[in-house]
């Protein structure tokens, strides 16, 4: 159970890279050269939220079974995991910023819905976006990944 839940977190975790970026470009570049808002950045936008959203719930189911998360077993004290690089990591800061980042992709994800026209609807998905782009990347377990 274990083992296959952390692949597929794993794997998924290349597809959620890759669309947040593309996401995040297609909607600064929108942004910058004041084009016209098409379908495609709808669908770019709402395959970052679906593959992020997918992502969360992988992420939940394996808070409780993975070994990394000690906030169960009761074998380590609240200080001990915050003193301790990685267990900090595993058990704080990813799952954390990773629902933070999740939250700001589907906060501009709707705020971007609701503007009637193109500049706007790209400013909103630009700023949420990348918000997003850079935390998800500022916790990702690169080394452990790699
Ligand atoms: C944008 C969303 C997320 C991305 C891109 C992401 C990415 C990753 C990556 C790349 C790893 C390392 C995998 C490996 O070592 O092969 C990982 C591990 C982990 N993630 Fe996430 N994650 C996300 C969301 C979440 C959420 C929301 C939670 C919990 C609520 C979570 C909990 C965990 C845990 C517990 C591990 C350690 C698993 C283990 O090796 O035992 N993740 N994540």
């Amino acid at each position: 159970m274990y083992e296959a839940i952390q692949i597929v977190h794993s794997y998924w975790a290349y597809l959620v890279v890759l669309i947040v970026t593309l996401a995040t470009i297609n909607a600064l570049a929108g942004f910058f050269t004041k084009r016209e808002y098409a379908p495609k950045d709808f669908r770019v936008s709402l395959f970052a939220l679906i593959v992020t959203h997918i992502q969360l719930l992988i992420g939940i189911i394996i808070f409780f079974v993975s070994p990394m998360v000690v906030w169960f077993s009761g074998t380590h004290k609240m200080g001990e995991i915050m003193k301790d690089a990685t267990l900090r990591l595993y058990n704080v800061e990813h799952p954390t910023v990773m629902i933070l980042t999740i939250v700001f992709i589907t906060m501009g994800y709707s705020k971007h819905k609701k503007k009637l026209t193109s500049t706007p609807k790209f400013k909103t998905l630009a700023i949420f976006y990348t918000v997003a782009w850079v935390l998800m990347l500022s916790r990702i377990p690169w080394a452990q990944w790699f």
